[in-house]
């Protein structure tokens, strides 16, 4: 009888999920075509077609068939995809709209409600908080760090530039990136160019390939469903969180235990947020010592910062300068090129220091930076979930409100693409970038825009610059080894590595 009574419970829910459904499908979204939607269960067959290899490109056909703005929904979620420059512009610059999509909640395990996922009140006094860690004068004390560690991966570059053999560049890229986040935000010397296995980059490599492939199965968003249908993945899933939260938690302990020290020897001033005589200000530092409501932060507090940092702060940059390299040496007229403005714009004294007066005259390093962003960018999707009605004015579909509720996902990738905004969309042309200051302030985005931007971009940009030139400057790059395989792994990876061949200048 029970039995029955739940059935007939679950039923008349379903119904009338159906229900609304249909109405906000054919009322508010009706301008906006889609996949076709199943009577109550709705586009189930995208999610059995999409997988981490696929993802971007098959959303890219979706919209080629249907338009630049979609919707559809599955069971209880209604979607609105977009690629529309005019669409994009109006949700992104708004301060309104500034919830992730609820896709990310399976990140916030890793990631706790950081900078990245919070939202409301928590994210605008964080982002306050933090901002001044990324200003410019601090920066110029960071290239000091990036020169260094990036001189420690030439070296170890250098057992595989034979000048013969093909080999993964992202490992060696990756480890660099880590050690330059932990040492700049974090003030910590992580060595894990130089540590044979790091614990903490196996467990990031393993918890993103987890991650990443839950969010193109639309079922194991649910964390019990996941821990029923894989148990063996989520307990993989929990012991490498763990791994990651112990380095980062031991990362706090040991920086508070050294302020602590200081702060017995002098009083602290405005220049105790600075480390060592460098002046060096690391973000952590600055967590530690911030209050918010004249209440410190909790370790807790701090941990989802570290944790976001140092996540966002590597992976996104290791992506964009081994997809650089990979395409340099497939483009020898545009390595040619990038050799040129180095040499003259740093020397021939490959032991020089980089500063930063000199990585802000590599002017078509950069171009090659953002064409490889263009085409492959570090953060293909940007996602939103609607906490209210979206109004929204539009010169084709009209005027309209996306109602509160609705997730919408912005393919950056898609949008990058597009043949009306760039010409020869597929090809590697990074003169495009030249004097390009009258497009849209919303077009050419692979650091998001408005409001959520990326909080690391200048870093990202000096951090990629320096490597990338340091790089060429001391080996040439040479088109070896099988092509990659885009994988969409949060960040934009390839399953088969970034593969090319290195040989050492003269
Ligand atoms: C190639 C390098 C990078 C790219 C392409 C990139 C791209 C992005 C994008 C597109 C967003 C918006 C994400 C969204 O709305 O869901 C974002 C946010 C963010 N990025 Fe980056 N990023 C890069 C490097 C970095 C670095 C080096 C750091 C830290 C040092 C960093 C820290 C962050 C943080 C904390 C946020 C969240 C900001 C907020 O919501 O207030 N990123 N990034
Ligand atoms: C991540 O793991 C895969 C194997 O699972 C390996 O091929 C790859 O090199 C690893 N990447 C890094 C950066 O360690
Ligand atoms: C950067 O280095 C160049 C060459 O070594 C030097 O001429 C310049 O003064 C330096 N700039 C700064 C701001 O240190
Ligand atoms: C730069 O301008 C050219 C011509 O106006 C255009 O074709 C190209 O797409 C633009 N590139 C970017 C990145 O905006």
């Amino acid at each position: 009888m029970l039995f029955y009574a739940i059935l007939f419970l679950f039923f008349i829910l379903a119904l009338l999920n159906y229900v609304t459904m249909l109405r906000i499908r054919h009322g508010a979204l009706h301008n906006m075509p889609g996949p076709y939607c199943f009577p109550f269960i709705g586009a189930v067959q995208v999610y059995l077609q999409i997988s981490m290899n696929n993802l971007l490109d098959r959303m890219l056909k979706y919209h080629e068939q249907h338009g630049s703005i979609l919707a559809g929904w599955v069971a209880n979620r209604i979607s609105v995809s977009s690629i529309d420059l005019e669409l994009n512009e109006q949700i992104l610059a708004s301060p309104n709209h500034i919830t992730k999509n609820f896709n990310y909640i399976i990140l916030r395990q890793w990631l706790g409600n950081g900078l990245l996922l919070s939202d409301g009140r928590k994210w605008f006094v964080r982002r306050k908080i933090i901002t001044p860690a990324f200003h410019f004068k601090i920066l110029e004390q960071f290239v000091e760090v990036f020169d260094q560690q990036s001189t420690i991966l030439l070296s170890c570059l250098a057992k595989k530039a034979d000048g013969r053999n093909a080999f993964d560049v992202y490992p060696f890229v990756c480890l660099a990136a880590l050690d330059i986040i932990a040492e700049t935000a974090m003030g910590t010397k992580m060595g894990a160019q130089t540590d044979a296995r790091s614990e903490y980059a196996l467990a990031v490599n393993k918890t993103t390939k987890i991650i990443a492939w839950r969010f193109t199965k639309f079922h194991l968003y649910n964390e019990i469903l996941f821990s029923i249908l894989h148990p063996h993945l989520k307990l993989q899933q929990m012991r490498h969180i763990k791994t990651l939260h112990e380095f980062t938690t031991n990362m706090i302990k040991q920086r508070r235990e050294a302020l602590e020290k200081n702060r017995n020897v002098a009083p602290l001033t405005e220049d105790s947020h600075f480390v060592g005589n460098k002046k060096r200000m690391a973000l952590l530092d600055m967590l530690l010592q911030s209050t918010i409501d004249d209440q410190p932060l909790s370790d807790d507090d701090i941990r989802e910062e570290v944790d976001t940092f140092m996540f966002e702060g590597h992976d996104t940059i290791s992506s964009g300068i081994s997809f650089t390299l990979y395409l340099l040496a497939r483009h020898p007229e545009a390595q040619q090129k990038v050799l040129q403005e180095v040499t003259a714009v740093l020397g021939n004294d490959r032991k020089q220091a980089i500063n930063m007066t000199e990585l802000n005259e590599l002017k078509y390093v950069e171009c090659v930076i953002k064409e490889t962003q263009r085409l492959y960018p570090s953060v293909p999707l940007v996602g939103r979930q609607l906490m209210e009605d979206f109004k929204y004015t539009h010169s084709q579909i009209g005027d309209g409100i996306i109602p509160a509720g609705t997730q919408i996902l912005i393919s950056l990738y898609g949008m990058f693409r597009l043949g009306r905004y760039f010409e020869r969309p597929t090809d590697f042309v990074p003169e495009r970038h030249l004097n390009n200051g009258s497009a849209s302030a919303f077009l050419f985005i692979p650091f998001s825009a408005g409001p959520r931007n990326c909080i690391g971009q200048k870093f990202a940009m000096l951090e990629m610059k320096l490597i990338i030139a340091k790089i060429v400057r001391e080996y040439e790059l040479l088109p070896f080894g099988e092509p990659f395989q885009i994988e969409s792994h949060i960040v934009m990876r390839s399953s088969t590595g970034l593969q090319l061949g290195m040989r050492k200048r003269e």
